[in-house]
């Protein structure tokens, strides 16, 4: 069938489960009370504007305080962040206080983050049973480390087998610095 329909859910999980990506935390806060999950759905969009994505799939609480307030963070994990990861990644669990702390901006982020990306929400694009959430970045925090990588339901870290050669337009020494 031309819409995927007839490809069984496990196949296409352990399919789409061959793409390795980081692992951020998103935390929104409404009325008070903070809401936050783990996703690995991060993607930096654009640069003029600074316009970041991240896909929150419907009936989560964290979608729900990101609509109603308008505002969101987005914190990268490092790689000692596992139990981090996992905490935020409980449905239905209590908000795990103990992880996070705020940004100068008053924002709320884990704490001890490779990076964190204040956001204030644009737009809302719905996708199946996902919206993807688009926002503008207003503020960031970026201390680096090692990161966190998450790769067919395991965490790990990153070997790194070479950087982008220097001149490449993708390299961080010159160029882009994408
Ligand atoms: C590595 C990892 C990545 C995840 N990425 C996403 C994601 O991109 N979007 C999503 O909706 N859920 C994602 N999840 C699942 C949510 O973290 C999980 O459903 C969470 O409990 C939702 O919390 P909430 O309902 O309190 O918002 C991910 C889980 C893990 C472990």
């Amino acid at each position: 069938m031309s819409d995927g329909s007839a490809i069984p859910p496990r196949a296409y999980r352990d399919c789409a489960g061959e793409f390795a990506t980081g692992v951020t935390v998103v935390i929104a806060e409404h009325d008070g009370e903070a809401a936050g999950m783990t996703l690995n759905s991060f993607a930096s969009v654009s640069l003029d504007p600074l316009l970041v994505l991240v896909s929150l799939g419907h009936g989560s609480r964290t979608l729900y305080a990101v609509q109603a307030s308008g505002r969101f963070t987005i914190s990268v994990l490092g790689r000692e962040q596992r139990e981090v990861a996992i905490d935020f990644a409980t449905a239905g669990a209590p908000f795990p206080r103990r992880h996070v702390t705020r940004a100068y901006d008053g924002f709320m982020v884990v704490a001890g983050a490779a990076a964190t990306l204040q956001c204030i929400l644009r737009q809302v694009v719905r996708a199946g049973d996902h919206d993807l959430v688009l926002g503008i970045v207003v503020g960031i925090t970026h201390h680096g480390g090692e990161p966190l990588i998450f790769h067919r339901g395991r965490f790990g870290g990153l070997v790194a087998d070479a950087a982008v050669p220097p001149g490449h337009p993708i390299a961080l020494v010159e160029g882009a610095g994408w």
